[in-house]
């Protein structure tokens, strides 16, 4: 099972609405998808058609030794996901502290969900430095990096080279820019800043700010099935194309950590 991991190293910036448009725009293509919240925010859910977050989730049977993989979920759209569910702070603490001491516990687990076939992992997580963001790097066979054309990005982009500094030579990577307001001079200034700063790294394609976005999540439903026509739908299809055009998400998984 390839593993794409949307990951940042800025908060808000919309990989968890990512996570849940690409998975929709694969299963349109005719992919399976399993996407896994890697996130004690526990909102991918909401992303997903559910109208509450859930309390139950695959992180808390899994550190009780239980049969965690059933905690797994499936929307209309046929999307299959592993909500992160809901932690106590005294066991979210405990968690956090095994991270840090072993990068490769999510990547291990993610091995024994049942096999769904040819089925693609898309990964959330919240910003780096976060234990939870290094964990899904190491289990990642692609790396989807979302900034947006602003000054933040941009000023946190040292931050971020730094990061993706330390992965494997062979890890592939792109930088895909989201929520872009292509009719102010600013952002496409930015965008253009940055992608002379990222070279080929940075995706031809980003992803438009378009309000249907936020209305999908307001209501629970699929930007498939409510706005069709929308911007940010056309191009998260275009994102998703290019993406499975990517070797390493066709082939299989990284070798285990
Ligand atoms: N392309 C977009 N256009 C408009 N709003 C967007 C877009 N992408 C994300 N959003 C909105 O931005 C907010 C933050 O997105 P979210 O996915 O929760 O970010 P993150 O997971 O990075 O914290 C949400 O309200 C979401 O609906
Ligand atoms: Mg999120």
């Amino acid at each position: 099972m390839p593993r794409l991991a949307l990951i940042s190293n800025l908060g808000g910036c919309g990989r968890t609405s990512l996570v849940a448009h690409l998975a929709s725009a694969f299963v349109e293509r005719g992919r399976q998808v399993l996407a896994v919240e890697f996130d004690p925010a526990n909102v991918l859910g909401l992303h997903l058609g559910l109208e509450r977050s859930p309390e139950a989730g695959w992180v808390s049977p899994l550190l009780a030794g239980e049969a965690w993989t059933e905690a797994g979920l499936q929307n209309s759209e046929q999307i299959a996901f592993l909500p992160f569910g809901r932690l106590g702070g005294a066991d979210l603490a405990a968690l956090e502290t095994a991270l840090a001491q072993d990068e490769g516990w999510l990547a291990r687990h993610l091995s024994d969900v049942p096999e769904l076939d040819n089925a693609l992992v898309l990964l959330d997580a919240p910003p780096l430095p976060s234990a939870f963001a290094r964990q899904t790097l190491a289990a990642a066979d692609f790396i989807l990096v979302v900034l947006e054309a602003d000054g933040r990005s941009l000023a946190q982009l040292p931050a971020l080279e730094t990061w993706l500094a330390t992965l494997a030579p062979d890890q592939p990577y792109a930088v895909l820019v989201n929520r872009l307001d292509s009719s102010l001079p600013l952002e496409r200034d930015f965008l253009a800043v940055l992608q002379y700063r990222l070279g080929h790294r940075c995706l031809p394609y980003p992803v438009h700010r378009d309000e249907a976005v936020r209305l999908s999540f307001a209501c629970f439903v699929s930007l498939f099935e409510a706005h069709p026509q929308s911007q940010a739908l056309h191009d998260l299809v275009g994102v998703a194309g290019w993406l499975e055009g990517q070797a390493a998400l066709a082939g299989a998984s990284r070798v285990t950590p």
